[in-house]
């Protein structure tokens, strides 16, 4: 006889090219601008939930997200409010790679935990879910499509969702070697960071820019027209990090290391045009991401003087999985 804690949801991160940094509503984690996403498969997050007698969780949250028990338990009630035929659950979980270092961790823990609560109430709507895990956690409303581009449009309504870039191909030949130069956990939650967006003298130059880099970025994507997608996403970056850098306190996200790879990887990109197609990247974390095609990734790397603590692969593929159990090999994409 099976029981439900054989049912397993896995979500991987997704890395936005296009970034979500500054909210129209912090309670609903309504974005100001538009984002833009790629699935990275390779890393994942499995989660499991069980009817119980009261709401709890197994074992050591702190390997899987930055958010504590009592926020879990907080996210239950909350999908309750609008669920009341949700049981009391209880959870458990398992992840690939180290949360809270710059590889979204709590995009793929909020978009495997609300595909696995809401499955215990039969809701398997990719919408429903991809609202549901907005509420956890922003950027996780990315995380809960297959195979795909995925795109979050700004502010809005209570619905506002990420959705797939209908009939756009991955670069599925592509990789995003994640150089890990601080593994340990961010001291500013994002949460905190997108508030200090709110009195940013550039807000309004940022969510412009940030909305037609996005169409940009789009119109690209739709032609397989990667060369001006990395040039795109590289304009991106340098805002981003001018952005983050330029602030007393979300200048602490990018320790020495990974701002002495970044300003080496600006040089390489606007200096060495015979190699590509490449770009990079970096979020809310010491990690910096350069992805492209495998060969070109790594003679970029080999060029830079800073050497990450640790140097994580994933392809550019993959999404939400509901799995009945590890041994069976029926995964069902949503
Ligand atoms: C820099 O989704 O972690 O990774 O909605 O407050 O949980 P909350 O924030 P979160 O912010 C992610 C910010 C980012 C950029 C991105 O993923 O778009």
């Amino acid at each position: 006889m099976r029981s439900r804690k054989d049912m397993i949801h896995q979500a991987s991160p997704n890395l936005a090219l296009i970034k979500y940094w500054g909210k129209m509503d912090h309670r609903l984690n309504l974005p100001m601008n538009a984002s833009l996403s790629v699935p990275l498969g390779d890393f994942w997050t499995r989660v499991s939930i069980w009817k119980s007698h009261e709401d709890g969780w197994k074992g050591d949250l702190s390997r899987f997200t930055l958010d504590a028990k009592e926020r879990i338990l907080t996210f239950f009630a909350l999908v309750r409010s609008q669920y009341p035929e949700l049981p009391p659950v209880a959870g458990t979980c398992q992840s690939n790679f180290p949360p809270g270092c710059g590889i979204a961790s709590s995009a793929a823990f909020y978009a495997a935990l609300s595909a696995a609560v809401l499955d215990v109430i039969n809701i398997r709507e990719p919408s429903v879910i991809a609202r549901v895990a907005r509420l956890g956690s922003g950027s996780a409303t990315r995380s809960v499509h297959p195979n795909g581009w995925t795109a979050w449009l700004p502010g809005g309504t209570y619905d506002s969702v990420g959705y797939i870039l209908e009939d756009c191909v991955l670069p599925v030949n592509w990789y995003d070697y994640a150089l890990v130069f601080d593994i340990k956990h961010k001291k500013i939650p994002s949460r905190e960071g997108h508030r200090m967006m709110d009195e940013s003298p550039i807000r309004d130059s940022r969510i412009k820019n940030a909305n037609r880099r996005f169409l940009e970025a789009c119109h690209a994507i739709q032609k397989t027209d990667w060369e001006t997608l990395c040039k795109i996403v590289h304009e991106e970056t340098l805002e981003f990090t001018g952005m983050l850098q330029g602030h007393s306190q979300m200048r602490d996200y990018h320790n020495a290391q990974s701002q002495e790879a970044l300003s080496k990887l600006n040089t390489l990109f606007t200096t060495q045009p015979h190699l590509k197609p490449w770009t990079y990247t970096i979020d809310a974390g010491s990690t910096v991401h350069v992805l492209g095609e495998e060969a070109v990734v790594e003679n970029v790397i080999s060029l830079l003087k800073s050497k990450p603590v640790e140097t994580l692969t994933s392809r550019i593929y993959g999404g939400l999985l509901r799995v009945r159990s590890l041994t069976e090999p029926d995964m069902v994409l949503y």
